[in-house]
């Protein structure tokens, strides 16, 4: 149920979606990866869950997404589709499972839709990306792009920086946003660039962009699910915003569990199992019977 207690919504559709920017409603999409994250973001009317590649460093603990692995990506999809049933599920294909050729790409991809059940796949990049979007999105599997800051290709961008500060990189921006559209793209994350290089794309292609660090004019928001709820360790990026504080509330109840069973607090007697008086009995009797 959603938490005003109305019945849950029908599945999310790719034309809905697609409707929803021509009329200029604002998209929202949340990372997740795992079943029960899944219910409260579906629960909460969020509209596409991303099962990302962070994964690596918000669940797995990693510093970086590159060694994310096709079969890591499986289990998480997997338990987020299981969890799912308005949302529109996208998975990521993670760094090495659609670099080598389009034929790797449309074979990742299928065991992310098929075997895992995503609604579609997002994969970083353009330029020689495009063929294998065109070639995932001829195989019949919606495909999502991501520009700008493409983690998987930190190190070659010199780090987790903005993207698309010059007159030039933002130029380019534009046109890889314009191809990958072409290519096939059913949407486009655009990560970490200028907000008046986000306002370009979302104005170049009709195709819905969804924005992280891109500013209020794209057509919808994508957050990573520890950002927004206040479980990431250390500092996040400025584009991020925390609506809790599940870290310090989670340590909290934990203290309070711990401080409970050292006291002998917990369990009590309404945590615990009895037996019916007769068995009880018959049981005592067959202890003192083994004594004797
Ligand atoms: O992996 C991820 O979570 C992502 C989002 C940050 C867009 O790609």
């Amino acid at each position: 149920m959603t938490p005003d207690s109305s019945p849950p919504l029908p599945k999310l559709t790719l034309p809905e979606l697609a409707q929803r920017r021509s009329r200029g409603e604002r998209i929202v999409m949340i990372t997740a990866y795992d079943a029960p994250s899944a219910r409260l973001a579906d629960a909460a009317g969020v509209d596409v869950i991303l099962v990302g590649d962070s994964a690596g460093t918000t669940v797995l603990g990693g510093t970086s997404t590159v060694p994310v692995t096709l079969d890591e990506m499986l289990v998480f999809t997997r338990a987020v589709v299981r969890g799912t049933r308005h949302a529109l599920v996208v998975a990521d294909m993670p760094f090495g499972s659609f670099q080598v050729s389009d034929v790797t790409a449309v074979e990742s991809a299928i065991r992310l839709f098929k075997d895992a059940g995503a609604d579609g796949v997002k994969l970083e990049g353009a330029g020689p990306m495009l063929s294998r979007v065109r070639a995932i999105a001829e195989a019949g599997i919606p495909v999502v792009g991501h520009i700008g800051l493409t983690p998987q290709s930190a190190t070659l961008l010199g780090g987790y920086r903005a993207q698309g500060r010059t007159a030039a990189a933002a130029r380019r921006l534009v046109d890889d946003a314009v191809a990958l559209e072409r290519a096939g793209c059913f949407a486009i994350v655009l990560e970490a660039v200028p907000s008046v290089v986000a306002d370009s794309i979302t104005a170049a292609v009709r195709i819905p962009t969804i924005g992280i660090g891109a500013g209020a004019g794209c057509s919808g928001q994508v957050l990573v699910w520890h950002d927004v709820l206040g479980l990431t360790e250390g500092r996040t990026p400025r584009f991020v915003k925390a609506y809790a504080n599940l870290s310090a509330d989670i340590t909290r109840a934990l203290a309070t569990y711990a401080a409970e069973v050292r006291s002998g607090q917990f369990p009590d007697e309404s945590h615990t199992y009895r037996m019916p008086d007769t068995e009880l009995e018959e049981f005592e009797d067959r202890v003192v019977e083994a004594k004797k």
